[in-house]
């Protein structure tokens, strides 16, 4: 399917899992994707890998929660591309640990990069967006519609992107601009893998945070972002789409 051809793509946490999935997806789509990420050598590879696919790809370094940075990605999005289509934003960090015991530095440092990423990178864009009447896509969680355990931090910060998401839609909606939510479970990633529960937690509670069906790899939620993305996804604007295989089922 080419369903984003002629579409040109923001993509943070481009490095690795779902982003850089998101960006592999969205070159075999047909999209011209900006790639961006802290991390230099993950995205080096991700870009060599949509340009062998014969995709047009840009790396572009930086930290996604810097309002400094944020401006610069889409100003040098929109001087190599002349415009931006849609926005993903999954740059995201998770840490966990019991609430009583979190750091002010803790939490800040969460909702610093997840939240302050996203509407940073969103007020930014917003304006290309009106103009190519293009889209978003946000990095919800299961845990902003349930509570996670020992994931205070995080679970307040996706609830934040969430409530954000639902705002900018209701914002834009009459100006052709579409803002919604993924809001995925048990994908193995990077941030899954070093999910370290506390000494003394109860692993009980694990079954919160496993699908029923086993964990997916990142290519499960990249394949839903491509659809809210394009036409295929026309009327959904302020939805969070679960995917995490009966996780809160
Ligand atoms: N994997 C899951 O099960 C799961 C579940 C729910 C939500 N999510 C969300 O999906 C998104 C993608 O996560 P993932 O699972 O692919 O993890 P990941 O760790 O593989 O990817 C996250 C990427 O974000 C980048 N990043 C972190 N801080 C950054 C910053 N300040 N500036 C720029 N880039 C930064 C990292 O370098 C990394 O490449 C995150 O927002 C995460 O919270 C993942």
């Amino acid at each position: 399917m080419q369903r984003l051809k002629n579409k040109v793509a923001i993509v943070t946490g481009a490095a690795s899992g779902i982003g850089r999935s998101t960006a592999e997806r969205f070159a075999d789509e047909g999209a011209t994707v900006f790639c961006v990420d802290l991390q230099v050598g993950g995205l080096d590879e991700t870009v060599a890998s949509l340009k062998a696919k014969g995709a047009t790809a840009e790396a572009f370094v930086c930290d996604a929660s810097n309002e400094a940075d944020v401006k610069a990605a889409v100003a040098k999005c929109v001087s190599s591309f002349g415009r931006i289509d849609v926005l993903v934003n999954m740059a995201g960090i998770l840490r966990f640990g019991h609430t009583h015991e979190m750091s002010l530095a803790t939490f800040e440092l969460v909702m610093k990069v997840n939240v302050n990423s996203t509407f940073l990178f969103c007020r930014e864009a917003l304006p290309e967006l009106v103009k190519s009447k293009g889209n978003i896509i946000n990095a919800a969680s299961t845990s902003a519609l349930q509570g996670l355990p020992y994931g205070a931090a995080y679970g307040a910060s996706k609830a934040a992107c969430l409530s954000l998401t639902r705002s900018i839609a209701v914002d834009y909606a009459k100006k052709g601009v579409r803002a919604n939510c993924v809001a995925p479970g048990d994908v193995t990633t990077n941030i899954a893998n070093n999910i370290t529960f506390p000494e003394d937690g109860d692993f009980s509670m694990m079954p919160r945070i496993s699908s029923l069906t086993g964990a997916k790899g990142p290519e499960v939620i990249a394949g839903v972002i491509a659809m809210l993305a394009s036409e295929d996804g026309a009327h959904i604007t302020g939805e969070c789409v679960r995917i995490d295989g009966g996780t809160l089922a």
